[in-house]
């Protein structure tokens, strides 16, 4: 029997409660706010606001220019770059923090299709989703325009890219695809692709791999070189070089809790960044700090060595140092799951270690609140008109939950949001509800449903001032 009582019982016994106190969530709670859209924007963890001070106070006050080497800023990209590697299973030196994730993945689908263009200039074709998000659609049709490729985009059902693929069969529909290029968790039904088995589907067509992690950075256990034969990334067997992906790229101001429009991340596989070190590759937007020797300040381009070409401009100091207090929350699972191993100076990807131990447990909470959350919706909600679009199967969703109401999503969530509990809508009809293991708890989830109930069992939602649209929704 599913009671508040057992919701507070199961966060009393819940090893990963007390990463909860890493957040300033005092005010909301004193509010009476439940959160559930760290899916959107994190919380705001207590660190960022003390690291802020400090950066504000001291690195820009006192230490002003200096601390460009004396606060270590010029190297701050790498550094929360290496820490958010190991959330995503890469190795330090592989993955920088800069710019957004659109203009990130304008960076990558350029170096895709550099790549693809030198070795099969006859693959013509990008394919994705239309139901990616829109700002990687975007992208991708105006390069694909720039280039004179074509953008393929395949339906939402879970078989369409294996399709597109001609995965198992010999009609070689796959043979003109350049590249696939997919976000790993919708961000509007939740749905998360099998990635390793994508990946290895789209290499054996001949096509290189992108993927968006804005929604699942932080939030599922990401293995970007493959899981082997593991569901969820539980680490049995060896993954396979073709497992291996080309590409990702990812928001800060989710899952990693980096703040308001925090900066994104960049990954690229090795032996990408070696052939580009080879050719003195330059990315489209080869800005100074991209450069080999930025302060030799010599007219000719020459880009740097490895993930550091993917730098353009001068990065963004509060906003880096707010993400890496955010990356922080993250890593400090570390403890509650009982890791001995060190977890710095490593080097290489962490295919076994500590991250891996410390985004399972995350998991496993995470996977706990959305099948309580569906099922408490499911059953205290019937006959209200929602239905649910994220899969039940807990190997396709990522870290939120939907559902769909044919007339009243965006009202709903306004009522509901009146009474304290932040979700969000997407159009044209999604209620989404994001559940951030390191600090939501089952109480919430509980209470969040109850005041759902009220509102739809009132019938509050069909106030005219629930309607209004806001900008933002
Ligand atoms: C999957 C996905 N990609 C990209 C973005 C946008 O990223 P940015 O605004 O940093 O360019 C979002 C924003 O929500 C997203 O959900």
């Amino acid at each position: 029997m599913l009671t508040r009582d057992a919701c507070l019982a199961r966060d009393a016994a819940d090893p990963l409660a007390p990463l909860r106190a890493q957040f300033a969530i005092e005010p909301l709670d004193a509010g009476g706010v439940i959160y559930l859209d760290g899916n959107s924007l994190g919380v705001l963890p207590k660190a960022t606001i003390d690291r802020l001070r400090h950066v504000v106070e001291h690195e820009w006050g006192v230490g002003l220019i200096r601390s460009w080497n004396s606060a270590d800023w010029i190297t701050l990209s790498q550094r929360v770059g290496d820490k958010i590697a190991r959330l995503v299973g890469v190795g330090s030196g592989e993955l920088i923090v800069a710019d957004s994730t659109s203009v990130n993945l304008y960076k990558v689908l350029s170096a895709a299709i550099a790549i693809v263009a030198a070795d099969r200039p006859e693959r013509r074709r990008i394919v994705s989703e239309r139901a990616n998000f829109p700002t990687d659609l975007y992208i991708a049709d105006t390069l694909a325009r720039a280039h004179d490729l074509e953008l393929t985009l395949v339906g939402d059902d879970e078989d369409a890219i294996d399709r597109e693929l001609g995965t198992g069969s010999k009609d070689g529909r796959g043979e003109d695809i350049a590249i696939v290029m997919l976000t790993h968790v919708n961000y509007r039904t939740g749905r998360r692709h099998r990635m390793t088995d994508v990946t290895r589907a789209a290499h054996e067509a001949g096509a290189l791999v992108i993927w968006d992690l804005s929604h699942s950075a932080g939030a599922v256990p990401v293995r970007l070189y493959g899981e082997g034969d593991a569901p969820d990334g539980a680490g049995r067997g060896d993954p396979r070089d073709e497992d291996a992906a080309d590409f990702a790229i990812g928001c800060g101001y989710k899952y990693l809790n980096g703040g308001p429009g925090a900066p994104a991340f960049a990954w690229v596989h090795p032996r990408h960044l070696a052939r580009m070190d080879r050719e003195a590759w330059r990315q489209p937007l080869a800005g100074w700090m991209g450069h080999a020797a930025p302060f030799a300040f010599t007219p000719e381009y020459q880009p740097a060595n490895g993930i550091a070409r993917f730098l353009c401009g001068t990065p963004p100091i509060l906003s880096l140092a707010a993400l890496e207090c955010g990356v922080d929350t993250l890593l400090a699972a570390d403890d509650r799951t009982g890791s001995d191993r060190a977890t710095s100076d490593r080097s290489g990807p962490d295919r076994d270690g500590p991250d891996r131990d410390r985004l399972n447990a995350l998991r496993q909470k995470s996977i706990a609140l959305t099948d309580l959350f569906i099922a408490l919706v499911e059953s205290r909600c019937a006959g209200h008109g929602l239905t649910l679009v994220t899969p039940r199967d807990v190997d396709r969703r990522g870290s939120q939950v939907s559902f769909a109401h044919a007339t009243g999503g965006y009202a709903i969530v306004q009522a509901l949001i009146a009474r304290g509990v932040i979700g969000d809508f997407r159009a044209p009809d999604i209620l989404r509800f994001g559940f951030t293991p390191l600090y939501t708890r089952f109480v919430d989830v509980w209470d969040a449903v109850d005041r759902l109930v009220q509102v739809l069992t009132s019938g509050e939602w069909r106030e005219p001032r629930f309607s209004v649209r806001a900008a933002v929704t």
